[in-house]
């Protein structure tokens, strides 16, 4: 693994940051998980939520890792909620969360997803509907949410994460491929109506990123060269190099960006 993914950090700093609350959904594990300490590293106060009380065990992971490292600033707090993005209520719960935690919100991240795979003439109602509920339906009920509230308090940044998907065919995942095209094209919609009340709403496309969603391209003969096969840039990715757009996506210099989609990809939309 260490062949073909490059673990050096960024460094990127955004002076803006430092105090600000946010909100990162399914952050348990995966990207999620590492938007939220990198974050919190940069003293952002962050909410993580996932499906289980393994998002509880990941925010007191993180603030231990934090509490043991040396940073240029001093590090915000994470707080872990447990909420499924499919419920409204959910997402209401975490806003609370932030307000009463933290006093406010500044930044949300619709990260959670699911990647289900079946030919597209096999495909199950159940699974097509998952897919929509969780990618596509989860982040309207956050991005509603998460506006609701930034609007009324002088505007705020909302990330969504589409994907590879959204832009170009994997075959044998069509619900998935369906379901992040509606999530770009909403992250587009909100983004034209919220603009009055200084909202930004932008996407981010991954395209192949190490991480557990992506773990079956180590174990299927062949599926690596394959994939890599469609990379100008011959690796996966890093989450941190998914963190890095989100990150200026997230923060005022990214001020006059909405409805934007910044690919991280290693150029693997254009194969
Ligand atoms: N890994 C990749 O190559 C890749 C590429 C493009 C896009 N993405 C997108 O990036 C995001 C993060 O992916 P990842 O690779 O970290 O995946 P992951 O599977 O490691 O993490 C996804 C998280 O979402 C959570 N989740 C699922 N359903 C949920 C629900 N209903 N409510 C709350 N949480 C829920 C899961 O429990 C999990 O912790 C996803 O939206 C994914 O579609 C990933």
């Amino acid at each position: 693994m260490e062949n073909y993914v490059n673990h050096s950090p960024i460094e990127a700093q955004y002076p803006d940051l430092p105090g600000k609350t946010m909100v990162v959904t399914g952050a348990a594990q995966g990207m999620g998980r590492l938007f939220a300490s990198q974050l919190a590293s940069r003293g952002v106060n962050v909410v993580i939520t996932d499906l289980s009380d393994a998002v509880l065990d990941t925010a007191a992971e993180i603030n231990q890792e934090l509490s043991e490292m040396v940073l240029q600033t001093e590090n915000g707090r994470v707080i872990g909620v447990v909420a499924d993005v499919t419920k409204k209520q959910d997402h209401e719960k975490t806003l609370s969360a932030a307000i009463e935690e933290f006093g406010g919100l500044h930044g949300w991240i619709n990260n959670a997803g699911v990647f289900p795979e079946a030919a597209s003439l096999d495909i199950p109602e159940s699974q097509f509907d998952l897919a929509f509920d969780v990618n596509t339906k989860g982040t309207l009920f956050g991005s509603q949410v998460a506006a609701g509230y930034m609007k009324d308090h002088g505007g705020g940044a909302i990330v969504n994460m589409a994907s590879v998907a959204a832009l170009r065919i994997r075959r044998g995942r069509g619900s998935y491929n369906t379901a992040k095209a509606g999530t770009l094209q909403l992250s587009y919609s909100l983004a034209v109506e919220l603009g009055d009340f200084n909202v930004r709403v932008n996407a981010v496309a991954p395209g192949f990123i190490d991480t557990a969603m992506t773990q079956w391209v180590h174990e299927r003969e062949g599926a690596l060269d394959h994939a890599l096969g469609n990379v100008p840039l011959h690796r996966i990715g890093a989450p941190v190099e998914v963190f890095a757009a989100v990150l200026f996506l997230l923060s005022d210099s990214a001020r006059y960006i909405t409805g934007s989609c910044i690919s991280v990809d290693g150029g693997s939309r254009h194969v």
